[in-house]
């Protein structure tokens, strides 16, 4: 058996990736995919519980095809889908019923879309309350130890550490205990409204980059990325009072590899259009790599299906032994 530490990830496949995805998410998994056993899903069930989808496969495949286009490699990771292992929907049935519904009400991502709507409207589903849940079994499932994420997900890892440590707590060391990895440059925000995340489900199209932008696209969007009216332009990092230019720098900083003083000190000289212009052409460049291996292979239904059928096989066996002793303890089996 293999002695490397376990990791597992997953995205929500409610639309095609951005580059917050990237560097938040996708750019972590490849960094470590060689150092541990990873498992890097898709996660379908969790889209639903925000949307009703009539193309939830197609996405699903988007996906699949972006993360290999990312440089996710599908010979050395395990790489499935949610909804084809079913121990995942059992998990998160069991676990509910030693989670108290009072802890979920506190969940951010529950709240914000509570705030957002109000609890009337028929877009607060019960799976969005429970949503937590399903997050937790994803990760338990694999005995994952390691779990990266952006910044956004950290109060679901904690969640996730909490029902572990309780379950553990009555029945024994049935779950390990997972661990976040935490991208270091925090979030990427919205393009047009920089105090917010960037989100591939946001309604307006031009506070995120697609993945599968086209070039004059990305031009135009980050051209009209919000910065403030500093005169003389500051190309300073300092989220508190110039969020949009340190949103840039975030992202010239993690894509050219190079530290934000660094930035700072060479674009000390240049303005803000000049920068976006940089910024621009920096994502264009990692875009175009992207892109080309992207549409090389998602007509290939069969290849991708493939990709899948063997991880979900593989998944399943490593879930299946989780769930057994979990009914085990409990006294079903
Ligand atoms: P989601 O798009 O919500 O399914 O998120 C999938 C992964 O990407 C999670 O690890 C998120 O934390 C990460 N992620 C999503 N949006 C951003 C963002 N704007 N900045 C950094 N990480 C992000
Ligand atoms: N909730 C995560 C997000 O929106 C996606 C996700 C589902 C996930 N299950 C997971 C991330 C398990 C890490 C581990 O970003």
């Amino acid at each position: 058996m293999s002695t490397k530490n376990i990791v597992f990830s997953a995205i929500q496949p409610s639309n095609n990736l951005t580059i917050g995805n990237y560097i938040g998410a996708i750019k972590q998994w490849i960094n470590i995919q060689d150092s541990y056993k990873c498992i890097y899903c898709i996660a379908d069930l969790h889209a639903i519980t925000s949307n009703n989808y009539s193309n939830l496969k197609v996405l699903s495949l988007n996906t699949l095809a972006l993360y290999l286009a990312c440089g996710v490699s599908p010979d050395i990771n395990i790489i499935c889908l949610q909804s084809e292992i079913v121990e995942h929907s059992q998990l998160h049935w069991i676990l509910s019923c030693y989670i108290n519904w009072n802890t979920l009400k506190y969940m951010t991502q529950f709240k914000n879309s509570y705030m957002k709507y109000n609890y009337l409207s028929n877009k607060i589903t019960v799976g969005l309350f429970t949503y937590p849940i399903l997050m937790a079994s994803d990760i338990l499932l694999y005995q994952t130890n390691y779990v990266p994420v952006g910044y956004d997900q950290k109060q679901h890892l904690e969640f996730s550490r909490k029902v572990a440590r309780n379950f553990n707590k009555k029945y024994g060391n049935i779950f390990t205990i997972p661990q976040p990895i935490i991208a270091k440059i925090g979030k990427i925000t919205s393009l047009l409204n920089p105090m917010r995340k960037m989100s591939k489900s946001d309604s307006n199209n031009n506070n995120y980059i697609s993945l599968l932008d086209e070039p004059e696209l990305v031009i135009k969007k980050i051209n009209n990325a919000i910065t403030d009216s500093d005169n003389p332009p500051i190309i300073k990092y300092d989220l508190k009072n110039k969020p949009g230019i340190s949103n840039l720098l975030n992202i010239l900083s993690v894509l050219t590899n190079t530290s934000i003083i660094n930035l700072e000190n060479d674009l000390n000289n240049i303005n803000y259009t000049q920068l976006k212009k940089i910024v621009a052409s920096e994502i264009n460049n990692i875009l175009f790599k992207i892109q080309k291996k992207y549409y090389s292979i998602r007509n290939k239904e069969k290849y991708l299906n493939n990709i899948l059928i063997s991880g979900n096989k593989k998944a399943k066996t490593i879930a299946r032994n989780t769930l057994n002793r979990v009914y085990k303890v409990i006294n079903i089996k």
